[in-house]
């Protein structure tokens, strides 16, 4: 019989880290985040910069390779990801098979994870040669993919990438345009999409990429990885927060209705969050939601428009940061406090946030799979526990119970 205490007494010490608020998983080489200071730093550079100054093809390549490109190296990078833009013919059968109303996020899993079946020589993940191409593959298909699962969420067809375009400006006529029709790439919405592109490319080991960690640890092809990590994101407490903070501000309607909202924030017994608000590891202004702000303001000013709903967004911060809860609990935007509100401006229904997030996101998932494959210290990813179960007991005969 199994002596359960002695066993814990004789293994020593594990650490119970629930949530891995102080367990660092790997070394990575790739983002720097200050929580305490609201710093963001991809391979060195402040992610206010990148944003301001390059574009997202130069980031996906920093994170890639861990330097910014030269132009010629830049002009290849791009040639490269934009030869990979087309997906297999096949893949529309794949869509087809879905609900016609399935929410895009559910229809990302399926499709990311089943482009293993056109890609099997990615399986061979300590090939540096198949790694880079299905590194290629995945950042040039996540726009086509994405559009495809809007098109066919209101019943559109598909429309095949313009390699003329650029990222962001193939993906916005992917997604707005309609076939036999013209479509004029707005230069501030495709500016400001490549803008949120570059927000969202990495964020060290939150949990959709130490789930793309995790699973490839296994030693599973990419594009399973990158399934599994879509699969974390959806949920509310991560990716799926921008959709749910433009949910909630809509549903707060007017600045007036704001304090009844604060109110049910600090309620302990009303599982109601202010969504958009707080982070596992900034304790600051996550300096991701001082660009997205800044770049709402832009947008509307260009575009002559406005949304009553970033009024309330502004007085919500407002109020909440000189509320002691929030001050007391370092509670301050996130990134996607502001991401909804200009991704509802440009024309994206809430449904099609986090999938936007997911696109953005798969050059951070992809670079930090690259990184941990080639790292020599990296084992399969698997935790202990602290088992609060029975001792061992007699098995009891069906009819003695
Ligand atoms: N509104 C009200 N209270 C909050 C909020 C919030 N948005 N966030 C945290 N708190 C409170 C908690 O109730 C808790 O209070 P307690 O100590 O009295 O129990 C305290 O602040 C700490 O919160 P935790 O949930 O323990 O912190 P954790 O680091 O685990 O969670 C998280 C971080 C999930 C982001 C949380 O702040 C949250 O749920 N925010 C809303 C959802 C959101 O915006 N998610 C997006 C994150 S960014 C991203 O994924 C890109």
């Amino acid at each position: 019989v199994v002596d359960i205490r002695k066993f814990y007494a004789q293994t020593g010490a594990f650490t119970y880290d629930p949530g891995f608020t102080s367990t660092a998983s790997c070394r990575s080489a790739l983002t720097f985040i200050d929580g305490e200071e609201g710093v963001l730093l991809h391979r060195g550079y402040a992610i206010g910069e990148l944003a301001e100054r390059s574009s997202f093809m130069e980031v996906a390549y920093l994170l890639l390779n861990g330097e910014l490109p030269d132009a010629s190296e830049l002009d290849d990078f791009v040639a490269t990801i934009t030869r990979h833009t087309m997906v297999h013919e096949q893949l529309a059968s794949f869509y087809r098979g879905f609900r016609r109303d399935a929410h895009p996020m559910a229809v990302m899993c399926g499709v990311v994870g089943a482009l293993s079946a056109f890609y099997p020589d990615s399986t061979n993940v300590h090939d540096a040669g198949q790694r880079l191409v299905a590194s290629h593959r995945l950042v040039a298909k996540m726009p086509t993919v994405a559009a495809m699962a809007y098109k066919y969420s209101i019943g559109q067809p598909f429309l095949y990438p313009d390699n003329s375009l650029s990222y962001a400006g193939n993906f916005l006529r992917m997604t707005f345009g309609v076939p036999a029709e013209e479509y004029e790439v707005n230069p501030i919405v495709e500016r400001a999409m490549d803008r949120i592109f570059i927000l969202h490319a990495d964020h060290e080991q939150n949990a959709s990429t130490s789930t793309v960690r995790l699973a490839g640890s296994s030693g599973a092809n990419p594009f399973a990885c990158m399934a599994a990590g879509i699969a974390c994101l959806w949920g509310p407490a991560h990716g799926g927060a921008n959709e749910a903070a433009l949910n909630m501000l809509r549903e707060i309607g007017t600045p007036d209705r704001i304090p009844h909202y604060i109110a049910r924030a600090k309620d302990k017994d009303d599982p109601f969050r202010l969504m958009g608000f707080g982070h596992r590891v900034y304790k600051n202004y996550d300096p991701r939601a001082t660009v997205m702000q800044k770049t709402v303001r832009e947008v509307f000013g260009s575009l002559k428009v406005s949304d009553p709903v970033f009024d309330t967004a502004l007085r919500l911060e407002e109020i909440a940061l000189s509320d002691p809860y929030f001050i007391e609990k370092k509670l301050f935007p996130n990134v996607d406090f502001y991401s909804g509100i200009i991704l509802s401006v440009i024309g994206f229904p809430t449904s099609m946030f986090t999938a936007l997030f997911a696109l953005a996101r798969t050059v951070g998932w992809i670079a930090q799979w690259n990184e941990m494959i080639t790292d020599s210290d990296q084992k399969i990813g698997r935790p202990r526990q602290i088992y609060s179960g029975p001792t061992q007991r007699e098995y009891v005969e069906l009819a003695q119970r």
